[in-house]
This record gives C-alpha cells, sequence and structure tokens, in this order.
C-alpha cells in the first residue's frame, strides 16, 4: 500500500538534493549530485547527551535535533558546493523512529521545500539502509538478498529485479543491534554497546567461552536473541566479581560471536534458498569488524558479490536517505506539505518493501 503521504506528481527535474536524518540520535544531512554520488555526509551524533543514561532519552533527542538541523544541513551544503538554490529536490526520513525525533526532520524539510518551491519525499529508514547498499557500488547486481542489522530491525529480504523486496525472514523478539547494546550493558560497557563490545572483543577470543546459538527450526530465516540475552546474564551471576573483569575481552568475544555466527550462517542460507548470487549486509552492527572479517571470507570461498557500505553509511546517515528519497523523485513521488511523522512506517513507497 502507498503511504497517504506519498502522491504521483510531475517528472521531477533532476538535480543536487539534500537528504536529512533525524530518526534516532543521530542529526544528519547530506547533499547528492544529480548522477547520484555523494557530496557530502554530515552526521553529528548525540551519544554523549545519552550516554549517562545508558540509552536514547527520546526528549533529549528531539532537542539536541532542533539545535542541530540547521548546522548539519548548512554544513552539508556548504561542503557540496552547492547553493540552497541549486536543490531540486528533499528527502526525509519519516519513520520508523522516535515521534519527536522525526518531527524535527520532517517540519524542517517541509520548511525547506516550501521556500525553495522544490518536491520533498518522506522516507522509510529501512528503505533507506537497503539504498546504502548501492551508495559506492551503483552496478551491485539484483536480485540480492538483503539482511538489514539495526538497533530496531533484523530482517531478511530478497530484492527483485524490478526492486520489489520481499521479507524472508527477521527476528522474533530482540534485534541484533539490541542484543549488542543490552549485552554490554550486563558487560558493563558504554552506551551504544554495539562498538564497545566490538573493541573489547578483539583482545578476546571468541572460542573461550561459548554462549548458545539461536537457529531456530530447520530452514527457518527468523532471528531470536532473548535466550543469549539471558545466557548471558546466567553465565555472568556464575562468576566471581574478579573473573568477570579478568574476561570481560573473552566475554565480550564470545557474546558477539554468538550473535554474528547466526547472522553469518542465516544469509548464506538465504542466498542459497533463494537461487540469489548477491548479499548486501547494511544497518549499524553491519559495522561489526568480526561480521565483516565472517561475510568477507564466506563470500571470497563462496564467489558471491557481497556489498558492505563503508562505515559512514553503515550507521545512520543521510546519504542513505537522500539516495531512497532520489530512487522515489525519479519515481515521481512527492509528499504534501501535511505530511506528518510516521513512528512506526515500514515502507515509503509502494514497489520497495
Ligand atoms: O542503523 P543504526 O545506526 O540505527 C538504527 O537504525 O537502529 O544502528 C544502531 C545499532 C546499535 O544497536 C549499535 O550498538 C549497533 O548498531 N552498532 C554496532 C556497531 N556499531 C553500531 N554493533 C556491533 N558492532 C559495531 N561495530
Ligand atoms: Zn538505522
Amino acid at each position: 500500500m502507498m503511504a497517504a503521504a506519498e502522491q504521483p506528481t510531475a517528472v521531477w527535474i533532476p538535480g543536487p538534493i539534500l537528504g536529512i536524518e533525524t530518526s534516532c540520535d543521530e542529526t544528519a544531512a547530506s547533499v547528492l549530485a544529480a548522477d547520484g554520488a555523494v557530496l557530502s555526509n554530515i552526521i553529528t551524533s548525540q551519544h554523549a547527551v545519552h550516554r549517562r543514561f545508558g540509552g536514547v532519552v527520546p526528549e533529549l533527542a528531539s532537542r539536541a535535533h532542533i539545535e542541530s538541523i540547521e548546522g548539519v544541513s548548512s554544513e552539508a551544503l556548504r561542503q557540496s558546493g552547492h547553493a540552497w538554490a541549486d536543490l531540486t529536490g528533499i528527502a526525509v526520513t519519516q519513520g520508523p523512529g522516535l515521534a519527536g525525533a522525526l518531527l524535527v526532520g520532517v517540519n524542517y524539510a517541509k520548511a525547506l521545500a516550501y521556500i525553495l518551491n522544490i518536491p520533498v519525499v518522506g522516507v522509510s529508514h529501512l528503505e533507506g539502509h537497503i539504498a546504502s547498499a548501492w551508495l559506492q557500488n551503483p552496478g551491485f547486481p539484483l536480485p540480492c538478498v538483503i539482511l538489514v542489522v539495526s538497533g530496531g530491525h533484523t530482517h531478511l529480504y530478497f530484492k527483485e529485479p524490478s526492486g520489489h523486496c520481499r521479507l524472508l525472514g527477521s527476528t522474533r523478539d530482540d534485534a541484533a543491534g539490541e542484543a549488542f547494546d543490552k549485552g554490554a550493558q550486563m558487560l558493563g560497557l558504554e552506551y551504544p554497546g554495539g562498538p564497545a563490545i566490538d573493541r573489547m572483543a578483539r583482545q578476546g577470543s571468541p572460542t573461550a567461552i561459548s554462549f548458545p546459538r539461536s537457529y531456530l527450526k530447520k530452514g527457518s530465516l527468523d532471528f531470536s536473541f532473548s535466550g543469549l540475552k539471558t545466557a548471558l546474564l546466567y553465565t555472568l551471576q556464575a562468576m566471581p566479581e574478579e573473573s568477570r573483569v579478568a574476561r570481560a575481552a573473552d566475554l565480550a568475544a564470545g557474546y558477539q560471536e554468538a550473535i554474528v555466527a547466526v547472522l553469518v550462517e542465516k544469509s548464506f542460507a538465504a542466498v542459497r534458498s533463494s537461487g540469489a548470487r548477491a548479499l548486501a549486509v547494511v544497518g549499524g552492527v553491519s559495522a561489526n569488524s568480526r561480521l565483516r572479517a565472517l561475510l568477507q571470507q564466506r563470500a571470497t570461498r563462496e564467489s558471491l558479490d557481497l556489498s558492505l557500505p563503508p562505515l559512514a553509511y553503515c550507521t545512520d546517515n543521510a546519504a542513505m536517505i537522500a539516495a531512497a528519497g532520489r530512487q522515489a523523485l525519479r519515481a515521481g513521488l512527492r509528499a504534501p506539505l501535511g505530511m506528518d511523522a510516521q513512528p512506526s512506517l515500514v515502507s515509503s513507497f509502494a514497489h520497495t518493501i
């Protein structure tokens, strides 16, 4: 179904477009050239604001977005070498995400579109992550399997040559990023937990302490990480305080291994069962160094095309939103100025997810 905010309209005049992302705790803006090349990619992280709370505080996130959005957007424009008047379209994350945070970006994008008299499109954050697989490699082949692994999602899709995405499997409980963040909290590591576990794990052994891997029933492409979290809790409870500290790196490495092994196994199983010859892995967790290494090894062994976006395009950024928005503009979509944030949005343009 087409989201209410999107309506077919007249042909978009190709030219530079501005992407804006404010769905969670990063304020980001990016300008893409008419041919889709990334001219600038500015990201202001709010990690320092939320760190002492151990997670994102929605009200603080909205306020921080309000403070940064103008400066971040102006800087993206400045680095692109363009003037405001050169822009031919704006793409903004409409959802999913935190309502108040999304509203900051959506309202800013609508105001800019009104002033500049150019079209605006609302983009699904998930479609943005998916589009990131083609940012550096526009020729990456279809059909392909896409694993979206972020703080809120662990989804496997089959992307057909038409661009349509079919869901193959998803998490039944926690997302992979959530498993990283919650595990890091138990290990006493700082927020955000994924990068903290990644760093700590490099000093440990992935096999010294083993954790359960949940593959669910044979052939299933769904995921489950809640049992792993409980296993870490029990392991920690059974250890004396000194061992927990002394073995922190092995704990992090073993816990990380249990997450990434399942992600790799299911992604390649999806490739096999779907008949695709290409795999893209996107979203914040795709920045994980162990996951990247295992994916690369396996792709080489199986002679498979692998798209692993550079780190700046893995975690939240606006280049991916601009890229997805560019596809929407090319397809003749644009949003009315009454467009609202949609915190539970999955797909913004009917033909993709
Ligand atoms: O895509 P993203 O920036 O935001 C969402 O859409 O959720 O993903 C954030 C998630 C967080 O859970 C964070 O801990 C995780 O990605 N993450 C990582 C790494 N970098 C970010 N997880 C594991 N290893 C990393 N290096
Ligand atoms: Zn994201």
